[in-house]
């Protein structure tokens, strides 16, 4: 219940007898901790039950609260007082107390804002009313199952890698905690509901490092996060717009309204003040979302999402590119003037993410508007055969980087001929590069903050052949300072899939140290989200290797590639509206299925032929190593 918090407090004295007066309060005066104000108005009154406060945020919601504090054992407790002062109300209770014996109390609250009802402040009291009227054993037990639920399809399970384990289970319950199936106009910022850096603001961060997770664990709240990019398409068809593009062009960073939010300047924190120019120029967050939807949709099989607000994206992301990129005399696409995920270099034309992302973006827009009809009456007003003929043949001349002769993609035009720095021969590093080495010449070097050309090869792995992504991953890996918390989990999982088990290890074990080690030292501003997702992506998608069939749209793949000293990784999976098992062992994979219809199921190794199980409901499976591939999959009776 959203609405609703349980604060709980035990007293045990060690060395006291006697009577301990507790107050528990609402106060409009708490400031954040970064020393922002909530409330722009509010008053602190009581009710029947205990304290209310109420008023206007600063973000112009009305919101209301009322609380209402009990004692466990209320009648060897004196009755609950309540007194207003300026700013604040309380209920005040005096507890008598034994040495070495425990008493608690306990106080509900309920919330309700404009965004739940139209008058918060009236019906707070009768809400706060209905809580109180139920014991607080009701309230836990509704609580804990709704968790159990959750854990039931989330749980990840390592034999071999415990302090792994551990870092994976405190960033799903954060990833579980933070998202709202039932809320479309809200989603998760980067430090998720823990933190005050960046404000709360949503990122990339949500639709490529954490929707994977909720895709697959908690698809309802998958759905509503791809809601939430449907509900701000006004605002990217305004920022588009306002650049002179067509379509739609998300917000760097954005917030209620999807308007952008990225502050235009950062004061470093030697006092030095930079212009921040990524809300401009960092546009592949279109082909991201766009990107999102796509995985959504797949491992869903939703196909109303597609239909619906699905198509309304791809389509105005795709149109967004349509508008942006520029036929070249060389007769391909560029896309100039841009940033890609690494930040440190800015400005710059042709980044191969961008541009491999928005091509993807092109011909998904234009797959699924040529499937669900072309200028068909109320199903996709706005789409013509020239446009989809437009998206396609900009896809088919967009301008890669990749050079086939050195398996290479250069991460943007012009990024070969600038300075090599052996990064390793720096030492330990206890500062991002671009602090080592300074930010001009950061720019002019061959460093990359984060994953850019890697995080390429993970999205878009069945589009890169295999030579490809083996050698453009060994030559990023050596230039990548990992000055992001993004970086690390992204390189884990490609790692991992090219089999690379002692590189895989080094980034799972520096991407589980960032929150639970503050590894990046900012751990005041809240959990990494990202990261986390990141983490449970390169175990998931890396070393049990699993990934949707490229050539087959029901189908799972299984490519596992399970660590030497692992010896069990086991995990459900949410997949086309199934439940399934895998379980991962050395030289063996095991799966059962739940749900409304059988799944096919794949194992193999790369490079090897697949196995295919079309896996009944109900039954189990496993299939066993043999070579460099795997036999088949047999029927597990015991
Ligand atoms: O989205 C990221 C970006 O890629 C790197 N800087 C931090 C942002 C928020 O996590």
């Amino acid at each position: 219940d959203r609405h609703l918090f349980i604060e709980g407090v035990e007293i045990s004295p060690l060395n006291f007898t006697g009577t301990i007066r507790v107050d528990a309060i609402l106060s409009g005066e708490v400031l954040s901790a970064s020393g922002a104000r909530h409330w722009e108005s509010f008053d602190a009154t009581s009710w029947s039950r205990g304290a209310v406060l109420s008023g206007r945020t600063k973000s112009g919601l009305v919101a209301a609260l009322a609380s209402h504090m009990e004692v466990d054992d209320a009648s060897t407790a004196g009755p609950i007082e309540r007194e207003n002062g300026a700013g604040w109300a309380a209920e005040r209770c005096r507890l008598p107390v034994r040495v070495a014996e425990t008493r608690g109390l306990h106080r509900l609250v309920a919330l309700v804002s404009s965004r739940d009802v139209a008058a918060p402040i009236e019906v707070v009291e009768a809400r706060g009313d209905e809580l109180a009227r139920r014991p607080i054993a009701e309230h836990l037990g509704r609580h804990a199952a709704a968790w159990d639920e959750r854990w039931r399809r989330a749980d990840v399970t390592i034999d071999g890698a415990l302090g792994l384990e551990r870092a994976l289970r405190f960033g799903l319950y954060h990833l579980l905690a933070a998202a709202n199936p039932d809320d479309p106009r809200c989603s998760v910022g980067a430090r998720a509901l823990s933190g005050e850096a960046y404000r709360g603001h949503v990122f990339w961060d949500t639709e490529i490092f954490m929707l994977p997770f909720y895709v697959h664990a908690y698809p309802e709240a998958a759905r509503a996060l791809i809601g939430y990019r449907h509900h701000t398409l006004p605002a990217a068809r305004r920022k588009a717009a306002s650049l002179g593009y067509a379509g739609a062009l998300y917000a760097w960073e954005s917030a209620d309204t999807g308007d952008e939010t990225t502050p235009s300047v950062v004061v470093t924190p030697f006092g030095e003040v930079i212009r921040v120019r990524s809300g401009e120029l960092e546009q592949h967050i279109s082909a991201d979302v766009a990107y999102a939807v796509e995985a959504c949709v797949r491992a869903t099989g939703d196909e109303d999402l597609l239909r619906g607000p699905g198509l309304e994206i791809l389509m105005e992301t795709a149109r967004f590119w349509a508008s942006r990129a520029r036929c070249g005399a060389d007769g391909l696409f560029h896309i100039d003037h841009v940033i890609g995920p690494d930040e440190y270099h800015e400005d710059i034309n042709d980044n191969a993410f961008t541009n491999w992302m928005a091509r993807r973006n092109l011909r998904a827009a234009a797959a699924a508007a040529l499937r669900f009809g072309i200028k068909r009456e109320g199903e996709a007003p706005g789409v013509d055969a020239e446009e989809i003929a437009r998206f396609r043949a900009i896809a088919e001349r967009m301008y890669t980087g990749h050079d086939p002769s050195t398996h290479l993609i250069e991460q943007f035009a012009g990024f070969d001929r600038l300075e090599e720095i052996d990064i390793a021969s720096l030492g330990p590093r206890h500062a991002p590069l671009d602090v080592i080495l300074g930010r001009a010449r950061t720019q002019t070097a061959q460093v990359v903050k984060q994953a850019d050309v890697v995080q390429l090869l993970a999205l878009l792995w069945d589009e890169v052949p295999a030579a490809t992504r083996r050698a453009s991953f060994l030559h990023y890996d050596v230039r990548t300072g990992h000055g992001s918390s993004l970086s690390p989990g992204v390189h884990a999982l490609v790692a991992a899939r090219l089999g690379l088990h002692a590189a895989t290890e080094r980034y799972l074990d520096q991407t589980a140290e960032i929150d639970l080690g503050n590894a990046m030292g900012n751990a005041s501003g809240g959990v990494h989200a990202a990261a986390m997702g990141s983490l449970w992506q390169a175990v998931i998608f890396g070393v049990a290797g699993v990934r949707a069939a490229p050539d087959h749209d029901e189908a799972l793949l299984i490519e596992p590639r399970l660590l030497p000293t692992w010896r069990h990784l086991g995990s459900p999976l949410s997949w086309r509206g199934r439940q399934l098992d895998v379980h991962v062992e050395p030289g063996a994979v095991e799966i059962a299925v739940a749900g409304p219809a059988p799944l096919p199921v794949r194992v193999g190794s790369d490079g090897e032929p697949h196995r295919e199980v079309l896996a009944e409901p109900g039954r189990r499976y496993a299939a066993r190593r043999v070579d460099a591939g795997f036999g088949p999959w047999e029927e597990i009776t015991s």
